[in-house]
């Protein structure tokens, strides 16, 4: 953990804090719960209990940046990835190593407390994920709010509506595409994977037969090959993981060493690596890996505009008082 240098960027968040009150034409607007919850500053709380959680464990950063993509990636930014159930997204295959749900359920519960019925619990998730990201060394930024939550949530869909980590670029930038995405946004976006581990699930169909080649992705870096196949043995179903950035100062940092690893060929996932490779999007991940102002400054907006996927504003919805389950 290196987050030591941190508590020395509050203040400037606060002060930020206060540059509320912008409006986006829409029916999100920054501050949406100013004056909603008396004297109370919801995102002062939510900030507060998140860097408590973080300064617990480190993996908090990546649970709650991967909670938001699985979110608004099905059915829009609607909390639906929240709700328990039999058939539900949480119990999708590409689901099984989400995490942070019980985390927004904290603090919705500590949020209730001091307004009840007021806050959304997909709000709740935008604006931990934003200080999540800030707290690990990101770029503070605004998000919107003025989100409800959904009441439907489907496991079929969540399989149907996320990537999986073989998606060839050009089909990934198409699923972002309708998802409001540019392709800027999308190197951009996948700049999260800067946190955060995979599982072996995930990438060992890169390390023994790859494309049925009986041979291991010749895109991985030698170096980084024989420690991928040691933590995912041939012969043994490990669900071991590894991180995603293999720098090891920076495992749980927000910043551009993701990119700079891809370029050295340390991708973990196939779509990490082809990010760096294919002609599409190699420019822009040289341009990242070259200028980690350019990485802070652009992840910020990119998941605001992701945020924006599909919400429920309006009567739309509802202000769920659990998380896990609807009213
Ligand atoms: C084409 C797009 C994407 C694909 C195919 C993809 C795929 C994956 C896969 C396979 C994992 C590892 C899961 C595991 O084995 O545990 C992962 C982890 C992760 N992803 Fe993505 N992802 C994509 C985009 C994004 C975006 C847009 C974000 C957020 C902005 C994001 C944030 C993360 C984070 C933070 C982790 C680490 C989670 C953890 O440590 O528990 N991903 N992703
Ligand atoms: C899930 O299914 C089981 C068995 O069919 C049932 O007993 C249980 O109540 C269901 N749970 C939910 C949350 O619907
Ligand atoms: C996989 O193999 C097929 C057939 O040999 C080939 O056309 C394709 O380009 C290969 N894909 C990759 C990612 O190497
Ligand atoms: C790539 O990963 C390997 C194995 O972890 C490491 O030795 C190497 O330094 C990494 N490359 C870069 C550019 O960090
Ligand atoms: C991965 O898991 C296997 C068991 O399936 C274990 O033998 C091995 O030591 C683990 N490797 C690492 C690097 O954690």
């Amino acid at each position: 953990m290196r987050l030591g240098s941190l508590s020395s960027m509050l203040p400037l968040g606060f002060v930020l804090m206060t540059f509320i009150s912008h409006c986006y034409g829409h029916d999100l607007r920054v501050g949406f719960y100013d004056g909603k919850c008396g004297g109370q500053d919801i995102e002062k709380l939510i900030y507060g209990i998140v860097k408590k959680k973080i300064a617990k464990d480190p993996d908090v950063v990546s649970d709650l940046t991967r909670l938001l993509f699985h979110d608004c990636f099905v059915r829009g930014c609607d909390g639906s990835i929240l709700l328990k159930g039999n058939h539900t997204e949480q119990k999708a295959h590409i689901n099984k190593h989400v995490a942070g749900m019980d985390d927004i359920d904290d603090i919705k519960k500590a949020v209730e407390k001091v307004c009840p019925g007021v806050v959304s619990c997909t709000d709740v998730l935008v604006m931990a994920a934003r200080d999540a990201g800030f707290l690990a060394g990101g770029k503070r930024y605004d998000v919107e709010t003025g989100r409800r939550d959904g009441r439907v949530s489907s496991s079929k869909e969540a399989e149907a509506s996320l990537p999986p980590p073989t998606i060839p670029v050009n089909k990934a930038i198409q699923m972002f595409a309708k998802n409001g995405l540019n392709e800027r946004e999308f190197v951009v976006l996948l700049g999260g994977h800067t946190v955060g581990t995979a599982h072996c699930n995930s990438f060992k169909n890169r390390l023994y037969n790859f494309n049925n080649t009986q041979k291991p992705d010749p895109t991985i870096n030698s170096a980084l090959l024989p420690l991928l196949c040691k933590t995912c043995p041939l012969h043994s179903q490990s669900e071991n993981e590894t991180f995603l950035d293999h720098n090891p100062t920076s495992h749980f940092k927000m910043d551009n060493d993701y990119y700079k690893q891809i370029v050295a060929h340390n991708g973990t996932l196939e779509i990490d690596q082809n990010l760096a490779i294919n002609p599409l999007t190699r420019g822009i991940v040289e341009e990242l890996a070259n200028s980690p102002d350019q990485f802070l400054n652009e992840f910020g907006p990119a998941m605001v505009k992701m945020a924006r996927i599909g919400v429920l504003t309006g009567d739309r919805g509802e202000i769920r008082k659990t998380c896990a389950s609807v009213n």
